[in-house]
């Protein structure tokens, strides 16, 4: 019987023509039923010849309602809120026009057959509950049909809001397959009570649940969960062979609603990141408010995501900068699903076009700048010099000069932690970024406040090496770190972009701001937690192996916040780097003779002019470390 009828709705749509002929059929049987109530209770008969007539009538007026609101328009399976509400629009519209009518016939007491207002108003009542209920019966019908049957055990570890929430968001889903059987919780007023039915439990009474009730899935809820307890909940899980899946917390909710497919896997940053930042909303709010930013780099790691903690914030339009089509492309789809309020525009343009980006500027004047393109891959860098100085030192001054042309209140660098000593080419043209913006920011008659934020590596940023050991292990591995002690620090990219955001409305205008990374990570522990997140064991289902540092790799990075090089702020987070700021006419000039020099000078040239600029930049494990010694 489920296939027979599942065979009648298979990838079939009725016409919306047979729609309005049933809503059509349904006034006519409801307009029959309304006079038979009224018949009942004693009152005028009819002839049969006035019953068609007027019947005829209410059909006709009921007709021009359902075309003119096109309530017979949606496909029934699906029915919402919406359509329930368009077709009460249009039934109660009929009905208040029958009324008039008939008022006039009788107030002029007009020779034409007449409808007995409580026929009208069983009519207009009846009509509407039986559509409703025909596309009611449909769609719950065609929900049951396509339901599928919920077979993985699940506990969801929290039973507070987000707990209930999750429920919910599983409950609404046809496509769900989890089995809720029981809520965890931390704390012990809540054990042995009810939600919606179900168990609350202690997560020891959880962990020793009978054989029968095997669970298979964990889904943690907790809007605010120490990392500790994070961890301890992981290993918990790998343990026992479960597996721990992660609801985001409403701030990540998309427009902010919740549905079963945001729970998605516990992720490395999950376990790695540390306590959650506060910021102050307020101040950004007022910063941002009515503003039209540009973000460029758009597309990248770090843009996309400056691009989606801005659009939570009153902004009157965000320009979306970027010279990568396809990664435009994806960003601008996830944008249009996601509905936010603030009107984008996708701009596919070099950043180091000067012509092109005087026509951006030109077109929207943008308020605030925030400059996250460049090339930060450390070993192509390095064999790519020219590449680098053009794109990270050009298109940065491009931007930084036209900025300060047309007025732009704000203008936000993204630098790296990479630019501090630098040892690789990449890491030293950011260092030159850094000076330049600083060197303008000191120059009289600049309007434009310039603001420079260095952080270290963030986790999951395209071509890190949280994607790369994931895909690594995807693959069967090995997995391949660069040296067995080698260390770094993280931080994840909101948390990175937030204190963007912090930074950018606060100082004077000309400092860099520092964050602070917390503790450094050791790469190959990153590695082993990762294949063990993945449910594999090393040296059994997967191998590490160690290829040997890269050009320009350091082994340790320098602890970037470091209380002697930084003055602290309000925000524990970041600090003020306290570095030489330079005379702007001759940094101007030094870089004007670098860019210059990018169309006849070889690769050895042009590094040496870097050198020349940053003297604390001294190559590391590269070919260019023959020019330290020349030095
Ligand atoms: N990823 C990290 O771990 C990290 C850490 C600290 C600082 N940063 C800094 O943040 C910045 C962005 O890094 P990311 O990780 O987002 O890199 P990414 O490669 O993901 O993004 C950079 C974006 O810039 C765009 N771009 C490059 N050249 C361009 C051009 N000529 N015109 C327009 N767009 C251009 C690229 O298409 C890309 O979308 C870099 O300066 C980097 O040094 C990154």
């Amino acid at each position: 019987m489920k296939n027979f009828l599942l065979n009648i709705f298979k990838d079939r749509v009725v016409s919306p023509w047979w729609i309005l002929v049933i809503d059509l059929g349904i006034v006519a049987y409801a307009f029959l039923i309304a006079f038979v109530l009224r018949l009942s209770l004693q009152l005028p008969s009819y002839s049969v010849g006035g019953f068609i007539a007027a019947g005829s009538w209410v059909l006709f007026v009921y007709l021009l309602t359902f075309l003119g609101t096109g309530s017979y328009r949606g496909v029934i399976r699906h029915s919402n809120y919406n359509e329930f509400k368009i077709l009460i629009i249009a039934c109660f519209s009929a009905f208040i026009v029958l009324v008039i009518v008939d008022s006039v016939v009788k107030f002029y007491e007009l020779p034409w057959w007449r409808i007995p207002r409580l026929v009208l108003i069983f009519h207009f009542l009846l009509t509407a509950m039986l559509s409703f209920a025909f596309r009611m019966i449909v769609r719950e019908t065609y929900a049951f049909l396509t339901k599928k049957r919920a077979t993985i055990n699940t506990l969801i570890y929290g039973a507070g809001d987000m707990g209930e929430i999750t429920l919910e968001a599983i409950r609404n889903d046809k496509d769900n397959l989890f089995h809720v059987v029981g809520f965890v919780d931390d704390n012990p007023n809540k054990w042995n009570m009810k939600l919606h039915s179900i168990q609350v439990q202690s997560w020891d009474k959880a962990m020793s649940m009978r054989a029968e009730r095997e669970i298979v899935v964990i889904i943690l809820a907790i809007n605010s969960i120490s990392v500790q307890r994070k961890k301890e909940i992981t290993n918990d899980c790998l343990d026992k062979g479960w597996k721990l899946k992660v609801m985001p917390s409403v701030g990540n909710w998309v427009n902010g609603i919740s549905n079963r497919n945001q729970i998605r896997d516990i992720r490395i940053e999950d376990i790695l990141g540390r306590k959650e930042i506060r910021l102050n909303q307020r101040r950004i709010s007022t910063g941002l408010e009515g503003k039209v930013i540009l973000v460029s780099g758009a597309a990248g790691s770090i843009g996309s995501e400056i691009v989606r903690q801005l659009l939570r914030f009153p902004l009157k339009k965000i320009l979306l900068i970027d010279i990568a089509e396809s990664a435009l492309y994806d960003l601008q789809q996830e944008l249009l699903l996601s509905y936010y309020d603030v009107p984008f525009e996708v701009i596919l343009v070099d950043f180091t076009n000067a012509f092109r980006m005087r026509q951006v500027f030109e077109a929207y004047r943008p308020h605030i700048v925030y400059n996250a393109a460049a090339y930060k891959h450390v070993p192509l860098m390095e064999a790519n010099p020219y590449e680098a100085i053009r794109v990270n030192i050009g298109g940065t001054k491009l931007m930084a000069d036209i900025s300060v042309e047309y007025g732009v209140e704000k203008f936000v660098m993204v630098s790296t932690d990479k630019a501090v000593n630098p040892t690789n080419v990449m890491g030293a043209t950011k260092r030159i970024c850094e000076i330049y913006i600083q060197s303008l920011a000191q120059k009289g008659g600049v309007q434009t406040s310039f603001i420079t934020t260095r952080f270290g590596n963030v986790l999951g940023s395209s071509g890190s090496v949280v994607p790369l050991f994931k895909k690594q292990i995807t693959q069967g591995g090995p997995v391949t770190v660069t040296h067995p002690d080698i260390t770094r620090f993280f931080m994840t990219i909101p948390e990175a972009c937030q204190l963007v955001l912090e930074a950018g409305f606060m100082g004077n205008g000309g400092e860099i701001f520092v964050f602070d990374m917390g503790e450094p990570v050791k790469i190959n522990d990153l590695a082993k937690e990762m294949i063990r997140l993945a449910g594999l064991k090393l040296g059994t289902d997967i191998e590490i192996k160690y290829s040997g540092l890269r050009p320009g790799e350091k082994l340790f990075e320098e602890l970037l916040a470091s209380k002697e090089n930084n003055l602290p702020t309000h925000h524990e987070k970041i600090m003020i780097g306290q570095v030489q700021v330079y005379d702007y006419e001759s940094v101007k000039e030094v870089i004007r003779g670098l860019l210059g020099a990018l169309n006849f000078e070889d690769n050895g040239l042009l590094v040496t002019r870097m050198k020349n600029l940053v003297p604390e930049f001294v190559s590391n494990n590269s070919s260019y470390s023959i020019l330290d010694k020349t030095n």
